[in-house]
């Protein structure tokens, strides 16, 4: 594996394992903030984005913020040089909000309801330099409608998909993009309808791990093929995210730099800006989730820990089966023996499970840190169940602060009206 300045340095691992976090300092976050509880560390969301940026000398580097919205991860990330990736109005204004400069944002409307074309309309007439990308001739018609001749970008449909669960595979989903062979009459029909036409986009898919690797190669150099071909002068080839993260202790963490010389490679010579989005890559490692374990259980031989965070907190297990490591941060974990346990939520659905883990012999009260629990946590929370979100708190070096609180029973039942005949 060929090494960067950051790669493989100390001070900057390619991945930072559940067992690295700090057992004493989460313990007094939970103590202090109450659990569940989302903690996030900027330092690691900095130092995530600085191997990407290292990887990816010359290529613009856009956070896809539907990984992580929180308004210190996004200021984070754009003080430290990112632009901004969003998927709908809100994170547009979450974007915007955050201090993202407008020429960083670009907004990829996917099927977009007209609430959010309106919005990201009168946006880009207060700041002309974001750019929408569209990924369907019909958006291109709407946003004519609207008066909008600013800065477009066109999502493509590579053909060719890859991803850690068939349900985040996007790259040949139908759903998404302009089927990559009409692409260049719909950007000639753009071009000509007086839209600033900058760029083309695909995204393969999420959590792309090292093996998968080929399909991504294969995306990026069609997109490659496309920006040569283009009948437009583009400023940039967005090859979209996806870029993997270990999940388990025995995966390696992705080889970024052999990545992006592939990427590179794949891409051929074009005039055009490379653009990546990463999302997980930036944020997942850099959060854990909190929890206490409420009930320890025999049933039968199976031995079931049950927690205070369930797939309200965390959806990915129950909506991917993924796999998130557990730690007891309990302070006599390490003197107690492992045992193999089933870890399930408080939602009274059985796919609430986080699946088997040994853990330091659970007991209840005892703290357990979730791990990569950044990515995707806190976004994909819900109020199934009548059940209030977590809070979430970040780190900073040896600072700490709450950066959204948790919702309470209130917060619940604040948008029932009284319907007048009950
Ligand atoms: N760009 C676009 C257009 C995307 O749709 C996505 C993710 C990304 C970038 C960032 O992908 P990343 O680098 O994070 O893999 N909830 C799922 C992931 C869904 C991803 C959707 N799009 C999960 O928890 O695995």
């Amino acid at each position: 594996m060929e090494t960067t300045r950051t790669e493989t340095s100390a001070e900057n691992p390619a991945i930072r394992r559940l067992d690295e976090w700090d057992a004493k300092r989460l313990r007094e976050l939970a103590d202090e903030h109450g659990t569940p509880l989302y903690v996030q560390d900027l330092e690691r969301v900095r130092e995530n984005y600085a191997r990407m940026a290292d990887a990816f000398p010359d290529a613009d580097v856009r956070y896809a913020a539907k990984a992580n919205t929180s308004r210190a991860v996004l200021r984070t990330l754009v003080e430290a040089g990112a632009g901004i990736e969003c998927a709908s109005a809100g994170e547009v204004e979450r974007a915007l909000a955050a201090g993202c400069p407008a020429d960083r944002v670009q907004y990829t409307a996917v099927n977009p309801p007209d609430e959010d074309l309106d919005y990201a309309v009168t946006a880009a007439a207060e700041y002309p330099e974001l750019t929408i990308t569209v990924g369907a001739r019909d958006t291109i018609d709407r946003l004519e409608e609207r008066g909008f001749d600013g800065r477009l970008c066109l999502r493509v449909n590579p053909g060719v998909g890859a991803g850690h669960h068939e349900k985040v595979q996007t790259g040949a989903d139908a759903k998404f993009g302009v089927p990559i062979d009409r692409a260049p009459e719909t950007l000639a029909d753009a071009a000509d309808r007086s839209f600033d036409v900058v760029g083309i986009h695909a995204h393969a898919g999420s959590g792309i791990s090292g093996e998968a690797l080929d399909s991504h190669r294969e995306l990026v150099s069609r997109m490659g093929g496309l920006a040569r071909d283009a009948p437009v002068d583009l400023e940039f080839v967005d090859v979209g995210g996806g870029f993997g993260v270990p999940y388990r202790p025995e995966e390696e963490p992705l080889d970024l730099v052999g990545v992006a010389r592939a990427t590179r490679e794949a891409l051929g010579e074009v005039e055009a800006t490379l653009a990546v989005e990463p999302g997980r890559y930036l944020v997942a490692d850099a959060g854990v989730l909190l929890t206490r374990v409420n009930t320890v259980k025999l049933a039968g031989e199976e031995r079931v820990v049950g927690i205070d965070a369930g797939m309200t907190h965390l959806a990915r297990p129950a909506m991917y089966d993924a796999h998130h490591e557990m730690r007891s941060l309990a302070p006599d974990a390490d003197d107690r023996e492992p045992v193999g346990v089933t870890v399930a939520g408080p939602i009274c659905e059985s796919g609430d499970t986080f699946g088997s883990h040994d853990l330091s012999a659970p007991e209840r009260g005892d703290l357990l840190a979730i791990g990569n629990a950044g990515a995707y946590g806190y976004e994909m929370a819900s109020q199934y169940n009548s059940r209030p979100r977590p809070a979430t708190v970040v780190v900073d070096g040896g600072r700490s602060a709450l950066d959204r609180r948790r919702e309470t029973l209130s917060d619940v039942t604040r948008l029932e009206r009284e319907v007048p005949w009950l």
